[in-house]
């Protein structure tokens, strides 16, 4: 619709840039006439990112975006220019000029109230006597009825159309219900409840409207979770569940843990800024949405070898946008949930405390895979650790792992400090080899189709694409195939290998589809590229593999500097006082 001149006017005076913008960005330096800070549109770590509140204008220098007020919260909040409006006319306390207000209400606005009074519907449901079994889940998971009204939990009963058949009652209709999410479409033209027997948590945005829902199955069964699919409202990449609350938090720190039910069980323990991601692992959209409320992340991910992973690659998601990232490890728990009803709130709270950074983290995850009290445990462990640290950039950091993994393994610290500058001469070297054999090869233009992936090592990179390209069209040659994930130089195509191989193993399909979820888009991207490839024949395939696996393995001995391993026995051997001290 067409807004009045003058309402416009009025509208932009009354939200000024400057404000509206401070609420997405944090706003510092100044620079003649402009403020600065750091584009929300892309990724940055120097702010290009200006708004001029004279001219109640944004730009940003590095993205080319830019506009006024309204064009700044339509791209930011993802609206139409009337929805825009109407945000703005909201925040500003102001009537939107409407000829026929109930006609003219936008499908948007329609959909909120339709989430919110289905909200509204589950939770009824819960605390009315019919809700008994969804109440007693909720008691067996320990649920408080304070937690129950803080997050708006709900009951989804075990029907077709109980959701349905209220919903219409309220006048909305099933081409409504369709679009949010809330009900499919039957075989005869019918439609059913998504969402059957199930305990909801409705997703709730940072301005308090209702955009989706996750449904958890009473006990066991699958799938555990079911989400709202994305709608005009609701992306679930964009969104945390429980960001509306965490976001009140004073704690410092946002903890992003795995299930919503490990949230709620963190809410009730005091740890109110907890979230969790809805059914994808984190996203850099949730990052930097993270990012808008804290500069520390603490991750609480179940402690299972896919939430260790999960824990990595969040790292990496987190760390680009300047955020302190630590990771909780929960010792003898599967989650934070059963880690505070084992131990109680302030047990959590001395985990939080002491909970490891990064460093710490990877090292005690090497520190795992070795006996320390055994001479081969120790060497295994300093090699791999020293490795470890000659990749730490930062001086004073990697002085004081030195000092740590020496004591851990007791052996001489200068010993230890030795081995790692001489690994960090070499990475440099081979870095700095890398580059000019790149610079100067035709493979330089064999880098992957996203930005966001680079080799290190092309000429292993290459043939790791042929490995990932044969194990998707000729799975059976795998069959006894002695090489891992580890042994790849580009960390995601390690993933991915590994993450086929099983599916192989498992005599399930390799079908790229069958991975998302579990990895990011443009890892996925990656692998649709590397499958486009079918140069290899059937009857060439097994020689090529064995190539490509020889140089694998060729190009990670080379990597791995393990000509010093005799040496290092040898020094291990001279070194007094094994044991007896306490590692730290
Ligand atoms: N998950 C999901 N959709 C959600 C939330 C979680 O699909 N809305 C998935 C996550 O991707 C993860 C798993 O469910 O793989 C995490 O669930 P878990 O921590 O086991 O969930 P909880 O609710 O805490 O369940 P449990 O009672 O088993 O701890
Ligand atoms: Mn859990």
């Amino acid at each position: 619709m067409a807004f009045p001149e003058s309402f416009l006017e009025e509208l932009s005076a009354r939200n000024d840039i400057a404000d509206v913008v401070s609420n997405y960005v944090h706003l510092t330096k100044k620079s003649g006439a402009n403020l600065f800070g750091l584009c929300p549109f892309h990724s940055e770590k120097t702010p290009s990112f200006s708004v001029n509140p004279e001219r109640q204008i944004y730009h940003c220098f590095g993205c080319g975006k830019g506009g006024s007020v309204i064009n700044f919260i339509m791209e930011i909040e993802n609206l139409s220019f009337p929805d825009a409006v109407q945000f703005l006319a909201h925040r500003a306390g102001m009537e939107v000029p409407e000829d026929a207000p109930d006609e003219n209400k936008s499908r948007r606005t329609r959909m909120l109230e339709l989430n919110r009074a289905a909200a509204r519907f589950f939770y009824e449901q819960l605390v009315a006597p019919t809700g008994r079994t969804a109440q007693e889940y909720a008691e067996k998971r320990a649920i408080s009825g304070v937690m129950v009204r803080a997050f708006g939990l709900g009951y989804a009963p075990d029907s077709w159309n109980a959701l349905t058949d209220a919903m219409e009652k309220l006048g909305y209709t099933r081409p409504e219900m369709l679009d949010a999410g809330l009900v499919r479409a039957g075989k005869s033209g019918g439609v059913y409840d998504y969402f059957r027997s199930r305990l909801m948590f409705p997703v709730i945005d940072v301005r308090g409207s209702v955009i989706g829902f996750s449904g958890r199955v009473l006990g066991d069964g699958e799938p555990k979770y079911l989400n709202s699919p994305d709608t005009l409202v609701y992306s679930k990449a964009r969104s945390l569940f429980a960001l509306n609350l965490a976001k009140k938090s004073k704690s410092g720190y946002i903890i992003l843990s795995e299930g919503n039910i490990d949230v709620v069980s963190l809410h009730q323990a005091g740890f109110d800024s907890a979230v969790a991601s809805l059914g994808t692992s984190l996203t850099s959209d949730q990052a930097r949405l993270i990012a808008r409320y804290t500069d520390q992340v603490i991750i609480a991910y179940d402690a299972d070898e896919a939430g260790q992973k999960a824990s990595q690659r969040a790292i990496g998601i987190l760390q680009p946008l300047d955020l302190k990232v630590k990771v909780l490890r929960i010792p003898g728990s599967k989650d934070p949930d059963e880690f505070i009803r084992a131990n109680g709130p302030s047990a959590f709270h001395s985990l939080l405390e002491h909970s490891g950074n990064q460093v710490e983290y990877r090292l005690d995850n090497i520190e795992e895979k070795y006996d320390l009290s055994e001479q081969e445990g120790r060497i295994g462990f300093l090699q791999e650790s020293e490795k470890y640290l000659a990749s730490i950039a930062d001086n004073v950091v990697r002085e004081i792992y030195i000092e740590r993994v020496a004591e851990k393994a007791n052996v001489n610290r200068d010993a230890v400090k030795n081995d790692v500058e001489h690994f960090r001469k070499k990475q440099t070297k081979s870095a700095k080899k890398q580059l000019d054999r790149n610079a100067s090869s035709p493979l330089r233009a064999a880098q992957p189709p996203s930005r966001q992936l680079h080799y290190t090592n092309v000429r292993s990179a290459m043939a790791e694409r042929g490995v990932l390209n044969l194990l998707c069209r000729f799975p059976e040659l795998f069959n006894g195939v002695m090489l891992s994930g580890m042994d790849f130089s580009s960390e995601p195509m390690g993933r991915l290998y590994d993450a086929l191989l099983r599916r192989v193993q498992d005599g399930r399909g390799v079908s790229p589809a069958t991975l998302e979820g579990q990895f990011a888009p443009e890892e996925l991207a990656l692998l649709a590229d590397i499958l486009q490839n079918d140069a290899v024949t059937a009857a060439a395939a097994e020689t090529a593999l064995r190539d490509y696996i020889n140089t694998i393995q060729a190009e990670k001995y080379k990597a791995s500097g393990t000509e010093d391993l005799r040496g290092y026995a040898e020094k291990l051997k001279k070194t007094k006082g094994y044991g007896g001290k306490d590692g730290n």
